[in-house]
């Protein structure tokens, strides 16, 4: 029987540490609609009216190109620190198309399982063994290639462990108490949870709190909405379901803590860098990520036993195996051996810079995405953004080779190791932090473009009016239901809300000192075709069969993209809408009131950070006039004010220190939650301490906050 399931839940399980955040987005749509400026759909013109160099960067895009460059990308093994050809090969492609182009070396820790082998020992000493590795597929050729690379959990701590097992659901801190309230000792066991909700080294935190000695973390049907062999749909390769012996490989570091290289957190790495102990960013317990297919049988063998799925009473418990009882366990006798050895070593990594110098080089836009990946393919993470990428730099060669000049200067990015944890981002905005927070517009953040139709950025307040604009001036492609635009696609599946930024991605260090970004980029819903996240079916052969065939969705987002890099690097007014920014900090500023009002501290007075918003609003609504005008008669002396301070107020947002215990994470505004890694905590310094049991410091970090909000609306005060 299907089991009917809410669109909550369905949303809540396509969490991906790549993408946008739906959870905190579905969140949004339901209790946040009346603060938010775009919840009424805007009138499209159609077809959209394009100036001539819009046409021409439009029209640059040719899916036959977008798919030779993803064939490239996704035929040859391009995890972290083993691909420099193919950092070399970006570069030539950039430069072939304009760009000044180069590479930048960073030496960063990386972790390799040495041997990794996992086994279920029944009562009656019967025993199967895992699969770390999906089948083998024909119709697949990238699943059988040399080097495939096994399914891991970089920055797991080794280990050689055999104990009973507890299935604990989501493997939230709530389900946890769940199994401890109901006398469960978790102590000594290995925890069994499932993939969604938050992130997975989370997970493995709150296991390793708990005392356990390790985890494992499976992908469970639930988290495939209606597509699943369950409801008759056949399974990748014959069909879009999951196939079931793919697996999720992903970083299990703590992520809420740090970005980037976790012996270097808070400094550039470099060949003689001081480097730290990774042992406080990363678990101490070993885990292991597990198909759904061998998964099974350790759910199965705990049918009877501990807490049952209904009196867990937990969201995302009861997962999508119609014969599977869900029971907490532990099954006396029933036992896992976990056999974990992982390399770590100092490596080293590539990022390729793309560079077009503007006529007013003291300001700079960045567009990026990273180039590495779980497996041999990655068509989707990363790698549609980075044929997109190339095809960009192959639209903007066509205005160069026609004398034109951007007024900014402009940067592309292909990150390395970002899967690791935002290694080739975090180093190198460390390396070049100065002159970022002097020069820095805008980052635009291009992770996975394409894993299905459905649009979706997250982003900062001063930007969003912008891309929605941009968004109504490309096609969105046919076959994907009746969506003119991308605008059109973008508002069906968000109703008009905007997520804030947390740290799924390479945003999250331009970010988090201060600097407008947005991700933007676009996944599947409840009844497209299931995409194999870090999985060896993320491949060309899905995404050409599945994904996006004939790779129209690879174009139209690559036109958005285009779109949004021209307007900021060369309107002669930084598009930014500061009263939308605003309103924005008034949506986040009630979404904090409600955390309060439901806390243990229901009384902490708001008033500093309503003054700074209401201060930060006034400046706000008076430079938009002043910009207008300004804009209107041409009054280059003050584009040039308002420009700078476009540019320049965001940094104030980032002015009030490093958060309590993650000093690196400095943005007042969001921040990635600490219980949850993926969505994004809203004026985090105070969340953080109300969940910390902190009073002090959460009236401490009320004026902090309101103090950095002040610092951006003092900068973009005109006149006295
Ligand atoms: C690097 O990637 C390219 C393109 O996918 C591939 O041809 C090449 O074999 C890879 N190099 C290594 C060392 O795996
Ligand atoms: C793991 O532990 C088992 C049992 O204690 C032992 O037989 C085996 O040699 C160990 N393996 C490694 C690689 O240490
Ligand atoms: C890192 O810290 C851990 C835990 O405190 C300790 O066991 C380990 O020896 C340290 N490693 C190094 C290389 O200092
Ligand atoms: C299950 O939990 C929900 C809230 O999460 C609660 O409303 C409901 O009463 C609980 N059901 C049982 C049977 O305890
Ligand atoms: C449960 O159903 C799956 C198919 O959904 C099947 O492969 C499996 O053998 C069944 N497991 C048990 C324990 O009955
Ligand atoms: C771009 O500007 C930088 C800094 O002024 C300079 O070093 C570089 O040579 C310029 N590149 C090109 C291609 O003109
Ligand atoms: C999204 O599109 C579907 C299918 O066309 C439609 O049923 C639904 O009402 C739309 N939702 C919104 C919010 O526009
Ligand atoms: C490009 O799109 C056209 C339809 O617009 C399609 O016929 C063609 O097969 C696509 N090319 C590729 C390489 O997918
Ligand atoms: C916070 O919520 C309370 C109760 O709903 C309300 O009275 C108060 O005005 C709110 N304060 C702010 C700053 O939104
Ligand atoms: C604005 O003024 C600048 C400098 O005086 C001039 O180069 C430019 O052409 C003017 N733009 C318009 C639209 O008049
Ligand atoms: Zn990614």
């Amino acid at each position: 029987m299907p089991r009917i399931l809410g669109s909550l839940v369905l949303l809540g399980a396509l969490a991906y540490a790549c993408q946008r955040d739906w959870d905190a987005l579905h969140r949004r749509m339901h209790q946040h609609n009346s603060h938010n400026r775009h919840a009424k759909r805007a009138e499209v013109e159609y077809p959209p009216a394009l100036s001539e160099v819009e046409s021409i960067l439009v029209n640059s895009f040719d899916n036959k190109s977008i798919s030779e460059w993803s064939h490239y990308y996704t035929h040859g093994d391009h995890l972290g620190s083993h691909n420099k050809t193919m950092a070399e090969w970006t570069a030539q492609k950039w430069r072939d198309a304009g760009f000044d182009s180069f590479l930048e070396e960073f030496p960063i820790w990386v972790t390799y399982p040495e041997h990794s082998s996992l086994t279920l020992i029944r009562p009656d000493g019967t025993t199967h063994e895992a699969n770390l590795v999906e089948d083998v597929l024909v119709e697949d050729d990238t699943s059988s290639y040399p080097n495939v690379i096994p399914a891991f959990h970089a920055m797991s701590a080794s280990g050689n462990v055999t104990a009973e097992y507890v299935y604990v659901g989501r493997g939230t801190r709530a389900d946890f108490n769940v199994l401890k309230e109901a006398g469960i000792d978790l102590k000594g066991k290995i925890a069994l949870a499932n993939y969604g909700a938050i992130y997975r080294g989370t997970k493995v935190k709150n296991a390793q709190d708990n005392g356990m000695v390790g985890c494992i973390i499976y992908t469970d049907p639930l988290d495939d909405g209606e597509v699943t062999e369950e409801n008759g749909i056949q399974a990748y390769p014959n069909g879009p379901a999951r196939n079931p012996s793919s697996i999720q490989r992903g970083s299990v570091r703590f992520s809420s803590l740090y970005s980037g290289d976790p012996t270097t957190v808070g400094w550039a790495s470099s060949k003689d860098s001081a480097r730290g102990n990774v042992s406080l960013y990363n678990p101490s317990i070993p885990s292991i990520p597990l198909s759904m297919k061998d998964a099974l049988p350790l759910l199965a063998a705990l049918e009877g036993s501990g807490v049952s799925a209904k009196e867990a009473n937990r969201s995302g418990w009861v997962g999508g195996f119609g014969n599977i009882t869900y029971d907490s366990g532990p099954t006396p006798g029933a036992v896992v051996s976990m056999n974990h050895l992982m390399r770590g070593s100092i490596e080293p990594v590539w990022d390729v810079i793309g560079v077009i110098n503007g006529t007013s080089p003291d300001e700079v836009v960045l567009v990026g995405n990273h180039r590495d990946a779980w497996v041999i393919g990655g068509a989707a993470d990363p790698n549609s953004g980075s044929a997109i990428l190339i095809e960009l730099a192959n639209a903007f060669g066509k205005l160069l080779a026609k004398g034109w000049k951007p007024r900014r200067t402009i940067i592309l990015g292909s990150w390395d190791a970002e899967e690791f944890g935002l290694q080739g981002s975090t180093e190198w905005v460390e390396t070049h932090l100065p002159w970022l927070t002097s020069t820095a517009v805008a980052y635009l953040n291009v992770d996975v473009a394409v894993s299905g139709p459905r649009t979706n950025f997250a982003g900062s307040g001063e930007i969003q009016s912008f891309v929605l604009d941009q968004m109504k001036k490309v096609l969105f492609p046919e076959g994907w239901g009746e969506f003119p635009t991308l605008y059109d696609m973008w508002y069906n599946v968000t109703e008009g809300s905007i997520s804030p930024l947390g740290s799924g991605s390479d945003y999250a260090s331009f970010y988090q000192n201060g600097i407008a970004c947005i991700d933007f980029g676009s996944d599947g819903g409840k009844s497209d075709p299931v995409y194999h996240y870090h999985s060896n079916y993320d491949s060309y052969a899905w995404m050409s069969r599945f994904g996006d065939p004939g790779f129209r969705l690879h174009t139209a987002m690559g036109q958005a993209l285009s779109l949004l890099l021209y307007h900021i690097s060369d309107d002669v007014l930084i598009p930014w809408d500061l009263p939308n920014a605003a309103t924005v900090l008034e949506s986040y500023l009630a979404e904090l009131n409600e955390t309060i009002v439901e806390s243990d501290f229901p009384n902490l007075d708001l008033t500093p950070l309503e003054d700074a918003i209401a201060e930060f609003s006034e400046q706000a609504d008076h430079i938009a006039t002043i910009a207008s005008q300004a804009h209107a008669f041409n009054d280059t002396v003050l584009l040039g004010v308002v420009n700078a301070k476009f540019r320049d107020f965001s940094r104030g947002f980032a002015s009030a220190g490093g958060l309590p215990g993650r000093e690196t994470f400095k943005n007042v505004i969001s921040a990635p939650g600490i219980d949850n890694g993926y969505g994004a905590d809203v004026f985090p310094g105070v969340t953080d301490s109300i969940n910390g049991g902190k009073e002090d410091a959460a009236v401490e970090w009320i004026e902090k906050s309101a103090g950095a909000v002040r610092r951006a609306a003092e900068v973009l005060r005109v006149g006295s």
